[in-house]
């Protein structure tokens, strides 16, 4: 993992990738950005110092990190012309998709596409997007509460802000305490980048082609959505929800998980890459036990999803195909517990994955990639002669 990598020289056009911001190793279980391990980060650091180094690569200075943050504050209003949009939604939109269509929207205000040889354009571009994407991503609940928007309160922090955004009413404070912001923030932090996965992929192909960052991002937002990727912390808790209504029977779960002919899937277990524990649900696991004390909450959920986890853990069939809880098994009990509801939960993804997604695209520009072009293996007809409509 330190010592040189050879690139095959057919990488530009293979559809892999070299990259420096993310290493992971499945079958060890390790995950580190720029070379520091998550567990130190998640314990040490807040969501936006990590940021700020998988974006520029260093741990900031306090100067740096401070400027960084008041460069962010400059550009967390979003264009009071957007909320067009977002009425044009019905309240029953997921909001996935809702968020997916306001950061598209972005660029109709913010037209300039990013000139990646000019640092000082890029760095702008970049506090944009961490600005306006969090502010947009808790409309979408206001939207579907039928709440009034929120505005970015230039005297709270980030992760604060979120709550105050998604939770403040005109009528009264918001809900929050320091072990909320702390769990929230530990979350992102977890969430924050993942190597090529599909929707870092997903952003890192469409802004191959020099589409702006926020086209890029929106339709990494999109593939995020899909339950077997980001979605799966949303169909966790309903499966665990429905695991419950039926009694609460873990075996009954994994019988149902290992049978062939019927669709459902133990969703928060299993990985394209991680073939022993996710490093991410070992520290979210302790984060829920945590929170959920401190809040009080007692969750039959929770002890659903840990007799789940104990049962899969020794079980042959999930033993021999190596699959383990991932990130997304245990974040939405968190979440649920913090009174998020589950239509939300892969957008709390997006907000934690979106310093990665901003990175990886900046990488791939900066770097000068080719535009991407995955290679094929034909399976279809050899060469064939046009048939007649009547001779068909
Ligand atoms: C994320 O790539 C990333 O890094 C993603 C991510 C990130 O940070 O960006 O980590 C976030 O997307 C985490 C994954 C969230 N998805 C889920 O929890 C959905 C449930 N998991 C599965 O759908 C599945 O495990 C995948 C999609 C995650 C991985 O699929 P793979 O590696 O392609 O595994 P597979 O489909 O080839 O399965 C291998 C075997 C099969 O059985 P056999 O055909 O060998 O008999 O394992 C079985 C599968 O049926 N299997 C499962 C299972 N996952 C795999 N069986 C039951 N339940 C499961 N969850």
């Amino acid at each position: 993992a330190t010592g040189a990598i050879t690139i095959d020289p057919g990488y530009k056009n293979s559809g892999s990738c070299k990259s420096e911001i993310t290493f992971l190793d499945g079958e060890e279980g390790i995950l580190r950005y720029r070379g520091y391990a998550i567990e130190e980060l998640a314990d040490k650091a807040d969501f936006l110092e990590v940021s700020y180094l998988i974006i520029f690569g260093e741990l900031p200075t306090k100067q740096q990190l401070e400027q960084f943050e008041n460069d962010i504050r400059k550009y967390t209003l979003v264009n009071e012309e957007m909320k067009n949009i977002i009425d044009g939604f019905p309240k029953t939109a997921h909001p996935m998709g809702v968020l997916s269509s306001l950061t598209s929207a972005l660029t109709a205000f913010n037209p300039k596409v990013v000139n990646v040889e000019n640092e000082k354009e890029m760095y702008e571009a970049i506090c944009k997007t961490m600005g306006k994407f969090l502010v947009i991503a808790t409309w979408t609940y206001r939207k579907m509460m039928g709440y009034p928007l929120n505005y970015y309160d230039n005297t709270k922090g980030y992760v604060e802000n979120f709550m105050r955004l998604m939770f403040e009413l005109p009528t009264g404070p918001y809900a929050t305490n320091k072990t909320v912001i702390n769990a929230l923030d530990k979350l992102f932090i977890l969430h924050a980048d993942h190597e090529q996965n599909c929707s870092t992929s997903t952003v890192r192909i469409v802004g191959s082609s020099h589409a702006g960052l926020f086209a890029s991002i929106s339709a990494g937002v999109s593939a995020l959505w899909g339950p077997l990727h980001g979605g799966a912390n949303q169909a966790v808790l309903e499966m665990l929800e429905q695991i419950q209504k039926d009694g609460g029977d873990a075996q009954k779960a994994l019988a149902r998980a290992k049978d062939k002919d019927d669709p459902f899937r133990l969703m928060g277990f299993g990985h394209r890459v991680y073939k022993n524990f996710d490093p991410r649900a070992k520290i979210i696991k302790k984060a829920a036990d945590e929170v959920l004390a401190e809040l009080g909450v007692n969750d039959p959920i929770l002890n659903i999803a840990k007799q789940l986890e104990e049962a899969a853990l020794v079980d042959p069939y999930f033993v021999d195909r190596k699959l383990y809880p991932n990130v997304d098994f245990y974040s939405g009990i968190i979440y649920r517990a913090l009174g998020i509801p589950t239509d939300m939960f892969t957008v709390l993804f997006a907000i934690g994955r979106l310093p990665g997604w901003i990175a990886q695209w900046k990488e791939m520009r900066v770097n000068k990639e080719p535009i991407g072009r995955p290679r094929q293996v034909y399976t279809g007809y050899p060469l064939r002669s046009f048939v007649e409509m009547d001779k068909r």
